[in-house]
């Protein structure tokens, strides 16, 4: 249960540790790591363990989540030019719809909103994984059970419209929220393969449909 813990928030990024996953590669970015000490090192070393689809590898961080825990544990605020280096890499990784279409189904997107499961060590690997949008965000009307972590979707694109623009921006901020907020909270669900092309479509068309319960 504590490897489960321990990895699950490992995934959202929100682990203040830097490359302790025990490989060579991993252990040397570290040694420049001002807060992996050797014993917190040591711990999750000899503590974790792969368990099914749940790597010990997924502890590595990406250059962003490296930089913002470090900033983070000095208590400093990032230096504007990395912060805006980083998000200009995540906004030039962004891979928008192939076939130009962001739209897809508001119901198949509203599922995926309301699920929390996914990526755990004992889900069969290769099944969908939710979005979990509700857990961050007020997105219906009538559900007391949503957070407010982040900004209110509620009445998204009836408040905003749907330009190709918006369309853009809301397509590049699911699939990479780093490409505007480096140190953003919300998960990179394109970028880290969390949906697929066609689950963002779907979480887009909740956003954007004006038959969605998001614009009633
Ligand atoms: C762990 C919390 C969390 C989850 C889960 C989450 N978000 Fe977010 N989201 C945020 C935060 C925080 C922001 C504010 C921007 C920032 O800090 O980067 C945000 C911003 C956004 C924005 C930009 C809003 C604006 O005002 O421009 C959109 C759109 C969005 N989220 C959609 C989604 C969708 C769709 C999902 C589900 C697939 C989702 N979010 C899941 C935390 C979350």
């Amino acid at each position: 249960m504590k490897t489960f813990a321990f990895l699950a928030s490992a995934a959202l990024g929100a682990a203040v540790l830097a490359g302790c996953a025990g490989d060579q590669q991993t252990a040397s970015a570290a040694a420049g790591n001002p807060f992996a000490t050797p014993s917190f090192r040591g711990i999750v070393q000899h503590d974790f363990a792969d368990k099914g689809q749940a790597k010990v590898s997924r502890l590595k961080q990406t250059q962003a989540q490296y930089e913002c825990s470090k900033y983070d544990y000095l208590g400093k605020p990032m230096p504007e030019a990395l912060a805006k280096s980083l998000e200009a890499k995540a906004q030039a990784a962004v891979v928008y719809p192939a076939d130009g279409k962001y739209l897809g189904d508001w119901k198949a997107g509203l599922k995926i909103a309301e699920n929390g499961k996914g990526m755990q060590w004992s889900d069969k690997p290769g099944t969908p994984n939710g979005g979990n949008c509700l857990a961050c965000h007020h997105v219906i009307a009538n559900d007391p059970s949503q957070g407010n972590i982040g900004p209110d979707l509620y009445h998204y694109a009836k408040l905003r419209g749907s330009s190709e623009a918006m369309l853009k921006y809301t397509w590049a901020r699911i699939y990479d929220s780093g490409a505007f907020n480096a140190c953003s909270y919300m998960p990179p669900f394109g970028a880290h393969k969390i949906l697929t092309q066609q689950q963002l479509k779907d979480v887009m068309a909740l956003l954007m449909d004006p038959h969605s319960p998001v614009n009633q």
